[in-house]
């Protein structure tokens, strides 16, 4: 599939699956998907932040153990805003990027004082808080109200782009664009919990990056890297430089 953003003020025309993806894939993830993750058993939009702060760059299986000593030092966002950053660092040691423990404590922060305690439901306002970008805001908001968000991270790139067939490399912003409108315009009416955890799922446990599971995929009959033998060149690599020609 050819992405095409938008273009002279036009709506992009691209044409919609000819199968049922977020039919499928909720269907999918009901009968093979995870559900019993511990940030699984719960609405409380506080875990879901924290849980999703954490797995940003972390593996789920690191972060179980954190997680749960995290929230036995501090079960709610006031007991984290009044803790003092040293504490709070501490508890983070070991989980590594800690600019995103300073976010994290600097977030809880802002919604005791701007929110009264209680995160805001609109993934817009989520995305301004700190620490929180435009997928992860979409997360927080599907698993802990059912918003109707897309989300875009790594492993929903490689999903899009081996089952579409997208060859742009996703690191320019018209194809970053262009992926974020993919993602939309797939998105279900309902059971948007179940529709995102999927998305999760299938790239953490089936379309993983090096051998995937093609077998096990609902959208194996579908998937154009695996219909025209393209899963190692999909989704794209950033293109290596040019090497400089010397004239002899
Ligand atoms: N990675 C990011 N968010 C996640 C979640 N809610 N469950 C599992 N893996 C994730």
């Amino acid at each position: 599939m050819k992405l095409s953003g938008k273009k002279q003020g036009h709506k992009a025309a691209r044409k919609p699956p000819d199968f049922d993806f977020s039919g499928m894939l909720v269907a999918w993830q009901k009968r093979h998907g995870r559900h019993a993750l511990p940030w699984q058993q719960t609405r409380d939009a506080y875990r879901i932040w924290l849980s999703e702060i954490m797995l940003q760059q972390t593996q789920v299986t690191t972060v179980i153990p954190y997680y749960a000593r995290f929230l036995s030092r501090f079960p709610d966002v006031t007991a984290l805003s009044t803790a003092s950053q040293d504490v709070v660092m501490a508890e983070w040691s070991g989980l590594g990027y800690y600019s995103r423990a300073r976010n994290l404590h600097r977030c809880a922060q802002l919604v005791v004082s701007e929110y009264g305690g209680h995160f805001p439901s609109d993934p817009a306002l989520l995305e301004k808080l700190p620490g929180i970008g435009r997928s992860t805001a979409a997360a927080i908001s599907v698993f802990s109200s059912g918003a109707r968000a897309a989300i875009l991270d790594g492993n929903v790139i490689r999903v899009l782009s081996r089952v579409f067939g997208i060859a742009e490399y996703a690191g320019s912003k018209k194809v970053r664009d262009a992926l974020w409108q993919l993602a939309e315009s797939l998105l279900p009416e309902k059971e948007l919990e179940a529709y995102t955890q999927g998305l999760m799922d299938l790239g953490a446990t089936v379309c993983v990056r090096s051998r995937p599971s093609c077998p096990l995929c609902p959208f194996s009959s579908y998937c154009v890297a695996f219909r025209e033998n393209r899963i190692k060149e999909l989704p794209a690599r950033k293109p290596s430089k040019a090497l400089p020609q010397r004239q002899v």
